[in-house]
């Protein structure tokens, strides 16, 4: 399931791209123009025409996705035209300066653009930390109507991909509350390390939920590339 970066390789051709040795990197650079393609998806940055189909996304999935997900501070937020704008320019803003990589999951589609097809789920790193950690939070959903059919697994899988690779990070952690088999399934599939159980670790809708942590390392997945 490996994925392969394309139009943002040939934006980086210059050798900006992160180097992914030992220490990792000071900060990476990765173009907003990269597009990470998988057998079913196409990965990519957020872009400012994404606002009316990630309201309708969200508008779609609000039952689907309020379990697992902080509330907003403002209720109607998910909803607002203009609080997505503020939050699809952020994210590009975060990306542009290393801080964090979030990613629309995008359907490929014959004849159509790489990254034009339907958005159907996201998958972030989060709160990049670079120096001795090396490290993002992963996050990942997908939308009810594409459950049950391994795409959030095939997102997740290029995500790792991504940072441990190009990203240039060491470590990735996820954190799941025990009651939520499908996202526990995903990463156990996905071979990552558990670690343990973390109390009152995050405010999940509406309540400070326990979570189990979940890591992989760079080596970990180069061992698991090379013998799956
Ligand atoms: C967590 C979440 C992303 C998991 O999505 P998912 O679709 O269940 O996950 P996967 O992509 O791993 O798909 C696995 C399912 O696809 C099936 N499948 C079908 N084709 C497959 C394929 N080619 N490869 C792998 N699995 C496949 C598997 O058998 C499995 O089915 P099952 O659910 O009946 O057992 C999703 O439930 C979600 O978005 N939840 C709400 C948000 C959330 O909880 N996010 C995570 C917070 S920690």
């Amino acid at each position: 399931m490996s994925a392969r970066a394309s139009r943002g390789d040939e934006a980086n051709a210059g050798g900006d791209e992160a180097k992914a040795d030992a220490a990792g990197p000071e900060r990476a650079r990765v173009p907003l123009s990269v597009v990470i393609e998988t057998e079913r998806l196409v990965l990519r940055p957020y872009r400012p025409s994404d606002v009316r189909p990630l309201r309708a996304f969200a508008i779609e999935n609000e039952e689907h996705l309020r379990p697992w997900s902080p509330r907003p501070r403002v209720p109607s937020a998910a909803r607002s035209i203009v609080e997505i704008a503020k939050r699809v320019a952020a994210q590009r803003k975060l990306w542009r300066e290393d801080r964090g990589y979030a990613f629309a999951v995008t359907l490929r589609v014959p004849d159509v653009r790489p990254g034009a097809g339907p958005i159907v789920g996201r998958v972030a790193l989060n709160e990049v930390v670079r120096g001795a950690f090396q490290n993002a939070y992963l996050g990942y959903l997908i939308g009810r109507a594409w459950e049950g059919r391994g795409l959030a697994r095939e997102a997740v899988a290029a995500a790792v991909d991504f940072g441990l690779g190009r990203a240039g990070l060491h470590r990735l952690q996820a954190a799941i509350m025990p009651h939520n088999g499908r996202s526990l399934a995903l990463i156990r599939a996905l071979g990552l390390r558990e670690e343990g159980l973390a109390r009152g670790y995050l405010r999940i809708d509406g309540a400070w939920r326990d979570h189990v942590i979940f890591a992989v390392t760079r080596e970990d997945w180069r061992a698991r590339a090379a013998d799956p």
